[in-house]
């Protein structure tokens, strides 16, 4: 049988993206205070990695020009890596500033997404992003590359998977710690996952690579699962499943931290997430941006939430048993 089925207990780490990929593309601005209770309620539940929030440019993602804040007056919980997504130097000049642990860099695989998301080319963005992949170094704070569109991009279609590695060994060649795979646009399957999951554990054994799948067309789940049993052990997923990217079209949300660690835990899997935190966490989420969000378990409840027989129960069963 598959290993999949069976965790055995095995460790997997859950990086919440929520009060980044998911805030921002939110039209209501979540005030400073509820984003900090927020984060410390994602510590508080035990996940091994929070994206706090980007240090963008603010009119490009107003959602989240708060960073510094945000950044500064969290409760930092010893062994909660607090990462944020930085674009350019300015962005990681702010985040050193605010004591970030961990810089994660974003560029494209894609040259039409990466033109429309960064407004550079590719060989641009690594230009740049080699820059401040050296002042983390200079600062030791740690540094994660987050390659977006690896499964396929909304403008462009399928992404030759040659030129991903080429990527990734460039960034490997620069020293980063990490690097994301991101199926921004939800185009990723699972059989395409298990072989791009093989292919980079197999090539690069020491750089610790994160999955990041988009539920877009409802094979988030299918493919965490096939990522997990190609050897991945490391993914992103979003409070609430909130999330996509403003400048991709047809994003939508995130796999759903809530689904995942519900899903693994049943699987005995180890996350370390307390499933009842976290659901407490998800459902201060619709009063603040002001709609529902797409996460099943806030709407069904865990498989063993049981609910109460009908009315007239005794009843019926007697007029059963009568017959
Ligand atoms: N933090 C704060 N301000 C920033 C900034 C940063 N990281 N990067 C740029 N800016 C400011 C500049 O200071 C400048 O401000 P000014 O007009 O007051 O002088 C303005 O933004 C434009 O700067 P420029 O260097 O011309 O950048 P740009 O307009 O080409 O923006 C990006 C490039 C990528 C930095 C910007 O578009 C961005 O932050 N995009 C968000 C990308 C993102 O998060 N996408 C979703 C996640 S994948
Ligand atoms: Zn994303």
């Amino acid at each position: 049988m598959n290993t999949v089925w069976n965790g055995a207990g095995r460790r997997i780490e859950i990086c919440d993206v929520g009060m980044r990929d998911g805030l921002q593309m939110e039209a209501q601005f979540v005030p400073t205070e509820d984003k900090i209770a927020l984060v410390d309620a994602l510590s508080a539940a035990g996940l091994a990695k929070i994206e706090v929030t980007s240090f963008t440019s603010p009119t490009a993602i107003p959602a989240l020009r708060d960073a510094e804040v945000v950044m500064r007056e969290i409760a930092r919980r010893p062994g909660v890596t607090y990462t944020a997504l930085v674009p350019n130097a300015r962005g990681a000049e702010r985040a050193i500033e605010s004591r970030t642990d961990e810089l994660n860099l974003v560029m494209s695989v894609s040259e039409t997404h990466n033109l429309a998301n960064l407004r550079m080319t590719r060989a641009q963005s690594f230009a740049a992003l080699a820059h401040v992949v050296a002042m983390a170094q200079a600062a030791r704070v740690s540094v994660n590359v987050s390659l977006s569109c690896v499964f396929g991009c909304p403008m462009e279609g399928d992404v030759a998977l040659d030129g991903v590695w080429d990527w990734v060994q460039r960034f490997a060649g620069l020293g980063v710690a990490g690097i994301t795979l991101c199926d921004t646009t939800g185009m990723a399957y699972p059989s395409q996952v298990a072989q791009v999951v093989a292919q980079a554990r197999a090539r690069w054994p020491g750089l610790a690579f994160t999955l990041h799948f988009h539920n877009t067309r409802g094979m988030g789940l299918a493919n965490v699962l096939a990522a997990i049993d190609a050897g991945a052990d490391r993914f992103d997923a979003s409070l609430g499943g909130l999330g996509g990217c403003p400048y991709a079209p047809g994003a939508t949300g995130n796999v759903c931290t809530e689904e995942i660690v519900h899903a693994l835990a049943l699987m005995d899997y180890d996350t370390g997430v307390q499933l009842s935190a976290l659901i407490a966490a998800a459902a201060r989420l619709p009063a603040l941006i002001g709609h529902e969000v797409p996460s099943q378990i806030a709407r069904a409840g865990r498989r063993l939430d049981l609910h109460p027989v009908p009315a007239g129960f005794d009843a019926i069963r007697e007029r059963a048993l009568a017959r």
